[in-house]
C-alpha cells in the first residue's frame, strides 16, 4: 500500500500534474494503487472491475507476471538502444507481430503511441502517393497531435483547428443514426449506399488528389460503430480503383479487442497500413506501430523516410510487446474475446429488451456499447453530442460506487473489459449495469 494517504495522493497529483481533456478544477481522479487481472484497487482498498480496461488498452488484464518479468529482464540487459540500432528484442518483436498480421503487412515502424503512429502513416501515404488529401470520417478519434487531431472527426477537433491542410471528413456507416439506412435494409444495401456516398465525395475532391482513406475499422470512443458486411470490402475496391491507400487505425480495435487479431480480419480485407498501440503491450509500456505492406516497404528500399523518434523501437517497450504477444498466443486471448464476446452480445440484447432507455446496443468481441436515449421513437440521446447530462453523470457515479469502472461518454455506456474476463465475471458486471439503467429509464418520456 502507498505511503501517502489517498487524499494526499490526489491533492499532490492535482497540484502539479495537468490532466488531459479537462478543466483542471473539475477532475476527480481515483488514487489507483494496484491492479490484478480484471480488477484494480484504489488507495482506500476499494476494488473496481475494470470494464473499460483503463483506456481500452489493458487487454491481457492488470499485473500479468510474464510481462512484468520480461520488462525487468530487459531492464537488466539493455534499457535503451537508439533507433538506428538493431537488438535482439527488436528482431523478435518483428517476427512475433508479423505472424499475426493480415496479408503482406510485415514491416513495422515503431512509435510510442497511437497518435504518433497515425502521424507517420499520414506522412508515408503522402510521400508514397505524391498526393496530399486524406479522407477521414466524422465519428472518429485518431489522437491528439496535430495531424491525428485533424483526422479526428469528433468535437475534440474543433478547439484544435485549423489543423493540417487537405483532410476531408465524410460520414460513418452508423446504422442507428445514418440518413442512408432505412428499417429492414440489408447490410449489403446499407454498405452500398455508404460506399456510393464516399465515391461521390471522391468525385468532387478529385480521386487523383487523394492519398488515403483513413478510418477506424470499428469506431471506438465514438460508439462502437461496426461496418456492415460489404463496407470494408467495398472500400478496398474503391481504393484499388483510384490508387488510394486504405489505412486502418486499429489502435483501439486491434490486438484481439474485436475477437480477431485485427478487426479487418472479420471481413478478410488487407489494408495498405494498419496503425496500432494500446493492446500491443496491453499498455504495460508505451508502444505504437505503423504496419506497412510490401509495396510501401519496397518503395522505401531506395527512398529516405523523413521521420524519426528518439524512442522509436525502445527496447523496454518492445520487451513488453513481445511478452504481451506471447501471452496472447499462449493463453488464446483472442479466442476468449470471441467466445465471451458472444455472451456479451447476448447480455447487451437482454439490456435492450428490459430497459426503455436503451436505444441500441452494439458489440463485436469484447468491444461493446449501450446507446441511451430519452425516447426510442425519436432517438433523442440521453446526453447531447457535446456535453454531459445529469442522467449520464448519475449512471457513471452509480457504477463507480458499486465497484464497476466504466466509460460513459455522450449518451453511451461502453463495455470493454480486459480480454481475459470469464463469463461469470462478465455476468456479475452486467447485473450491476442492469440495476444502474433504472436511473436512465426514469428519464424516458413520450
Ligand atoms: C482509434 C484511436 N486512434 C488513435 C488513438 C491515439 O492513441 P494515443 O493516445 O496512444 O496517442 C486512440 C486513443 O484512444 C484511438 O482510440
Amino acid at each position: 500500500m502507498p505511503s501517502m494517504s489517498p487524499d494526499e495522493i490526489v491533492a499532490l497529483t492535482k497540484k502539479h500534474s495537468f490532466f488531459s481533456w479537462s478543466a483542471q478544477d473539475s477532475v476527480n481522479p481515483i488514487p489507483m494503487a494496484k491492479g490484478k487481472g480484471i480488477y484494480f484497487w484504489d488507495a482506500h482498498g476499494k476494488r473496481y472491475l475494470d470494464l473499460n480496461s483503463q483506456l481500452m488498452c489493458v487487454n491481457i488484464g492488470h499485473g500479468n507476471e510474464r510481462v512484468i518479468e520480461a520488462i525487468k529482464k530487459q531492464a537488466d540487459e539493455l534499457v535503451y538502444a537508439g533507433p538506428s540500432m538493431a537488438s535482439e528484442v527488436r528482431a523478435t518483436i518483428g517476427k512475433e507481430l508479423a505472424e499475426v498480421m493480415p496479408g503482406d503487412l510485415k514491416k513495422f515502424f515503431f512509435t510510442l503511441g497511437g497518435a504518433e503512429a497515425n502521424e507517420n502513416a499520414i506522412k508515408m501515404a503522402r510521400h508514397f502517393t505524391g498526393r496530399h488529401k486524406i479522407i477521414a470520417r466524422y465519428r472518429s478519434y485518431h489522437g491528439a497531435t496535430s495531424g491525428a487531431m485533424t483526422l479526428t472527426g469528433d468535437h475534440r477537433r474543433w478547439a484544435n483547428e485549423p489543423g493540417i491542410p487537405g483532410v476531408i471528413h465524410t460520414f460513418d456507416p452508423y446504422k442507428y443514426r445514418s440518413q442512408l439506412y432505412q428499417e429492414g435494409d440489408s447490410d449489403q444495401v446499407f454498405a452500398r449506399r455508404c460506399l456510393d456516398q464516399i465515391e461521390e465525395v471522391l468525385m468532387y475532391e478529385g480521386p487523383h488528389t487523394v492519398a488515403a482513406i483513413f478510418i477506424e475499422t470499428v469506431t471506438g470512443t465514438n460508439g462502437i460503430i461496426i461496418p456492415p458486411d460489404g463496407y470494408m470490402q467495398g472500400l478496398r475496391e474503391i481504393c484499388n480503383k483510384h490508387g488510394i491507400l486504405l489505412i486502418c487505425d486499429e489502435v483501439m480495435a486491434g490486438l484481439g479487442r474485436t475477437g480477431e487479431w485485427f478487426a479487418v480480419d472479420h471481413w478478410k480485407v488487407v489494408p495498405d497500413m494498419i496503425t496500432m498501440a494500446k493492446g500491443l503491450t496491453s499498455a504495460y509500456m508505451p508502444l505504437g506501430a505503423v504496419a506497412i505492406n510490401e509495396k510501401i516497404s519496397d518503395f522505401y528500399k531506395d527512398k529516405v523516410f523523413y521521420g524519426g523518434l528518439t524512442y522509436s523501437a525502445h527496447p523496454m517497450s518492445l520487451a513488453a510487446g513481445v511478452a504481451t504477444l506471447r501471452v496472447m498466443k499462449d493463453d488464446d486471448i483472442v479466442g476468449n474475446s470471441k467466445r465471451v464476446g458472444k455472451i456479451m452480445a447476448g447480455l447487451l440484447d437482454d439490456l435492450k429488451a428490459e430497459h426503455p432507455s436503451v436505444g441500441d446496443v452494439r458489440s463485436i468481441g469484447l468491444f461493446g456499447c449501450v446507446e441511451l436515449v430519452k425516447n426510442r421513437k425519436t432517438k433523442e440521446p440521453m446526453a447531447p453530442y457535446v456535453g454531459a447530462s445529469a442522467e449520464m453523470n448519475k449512471l457513471g457515479a452509480y457504477l463507480k460506487e458499486n465497484g464497476i469502472y466504466a466509460f460513459t461518454w455522450r449518451n453511451m455506456l461502453h463495455t470493454n473489459p480486459p480480454l481475459i474476463i470469464t463469463e461469470k465475471e462478465l455476468r456479475e458486471a452486467f447485473e450491476v449495469i442492469n440495476k444502474a439503467l433504472e436511473i436512465t429509464d426514469k428519464a424516458v418520456g413520450g
